[in-house]
């Protein structure tokens, strides 16, 4: 036989090896400290081995980067939309596999990425089995924030999630599914899809792809980032689920005309809009909003 070919058989054979020997190998656990060491500690709550109720673990970035790293050029995220982004190599780790070695519990079935704006991004089980979010933690080998000083650009550590290339699953209407990408994340907490998507369920019974069902998947990937209703989402807006379900019911055009484009309705807000939904796509999330008001007598 060619040596070349022997030399490529020789190869695969390793690389089999590895990969079998990656699975069988125990995922290292990580150190999760009682107190926190350094302002970079990445915050650990909920579902943990170890973790009681309540307590609130912090993990140091260097057992971070202790962990297997995962390199790779992203392709398409918008926090990565300026120059000085192109072609960078980000290294940080799997999802899935970070949550293993912070020892997830097998009950938790959804991650809750808290930023430092108290804005969130959740993780449900089969989002992150189809799209392999990546818990980065370095921009060309380096941290975050030193990359952005050198770059001029605004530092999304000190810690940022990303995708190598995210592909929308959802697709109806003008909505894509929305790629989750915090940037500044403190907090990793893990739950579960019932306590985090339960209280935002709509009122009542609706079939699937009825505009309240459709509404309510928007809902969860967009809105819920930053409002919320009692626990569940983020609190980077102040406005809670049942005050937007009464502008919805009460004022419907002023619902969809800021959740479109909030400057065309208040000159100083800071939402990001949805520009691409149109007029369907905003009566399904009007619907879905509504069904949280329906008990409430009309005053
Ligand atoms: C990135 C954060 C963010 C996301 C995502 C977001 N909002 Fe907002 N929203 C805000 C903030 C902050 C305000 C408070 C006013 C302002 O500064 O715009 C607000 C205000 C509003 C208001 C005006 C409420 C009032 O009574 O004045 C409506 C309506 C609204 N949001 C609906 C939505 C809907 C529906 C979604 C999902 C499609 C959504 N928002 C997604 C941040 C967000």
């Amino acid at each position: 036989m060619p040596p070349r070919k022997l030399a490529a058989i020789f190869f695969v054979l390793c690389a089999i090896a590895g990969a079998a020997a990656s699975q069988s190998q125990p995922v290292k656990k990580l150190t999760i400290a009682l107190t926190r060491h350094a302002d970079d500690d990445l915050e650990v709550t909920g579902m943990v081995a170890g973790l009681s109720a309540g307590a609130v673990g912090y993990v140091a970035y260097a057992e971070l980067v202790g962990l297997p790293q995962f390199t790779t050029t992203i392709q398409n995220d918008s926090n990565f939309a300026d120059q000085a982004y192109r072609g960078v190599r980000i290294t940080g780790i799997r999802l899935e596999q970070l949550a293993k070695a912070l020892g997830a519990l097998a009950d938790s079935d959804l991650i809750d990425a808290l930023c430092t704006d108290r804005y969130h991004s959740h993780y449900p089980a089969d989002y992150i089995a189809a799209h392999h979010p990546i818990f980065a933690l370095k921009i060309n080998r380096e941290r975050p924030a030193q990359w952005a000083a050198k770059a001029h650009v605004y530092d999304l550590g000190p810690y940022f999630i990303t995708h190598a290339n995210f592909i929308p699953r959802d697709k109806f209407l003008t909505y894509l599914e929305q790629p989750q990408i915090p940037e500044n994340i403190m907090r990793l907490n893990f739950s579960t899809i019932a306590a985090t998507y339960g209280p935002i369920t709509p009122r009542g019974d609706f079939p699937p792809n009825s505009p309240v069902a459709q509404g309510f998947l928007i809902a969860k990937q967009n809105c819920l980032r930053c409002h919320f209703l009692n626990d569940a989402g983020g609190t980077k807006s102040s406005r809670d689920w049942p005050s937007l379900a009464t502008r919805a019911r009460e004022q419907p055009q002023f619902f969809e005309r800021y959740v479109h484009d909030p400057q065309s309705v208040e000159p100083h807000a800071h939402m990001e809009g949805s520009p691409t939904y149109d007029d369907a796509t905003l009566d399904a999330l009007t619907a879905y909003f509504r069904t949280f008001t329906k008990e409430k007598p009309h005053k």
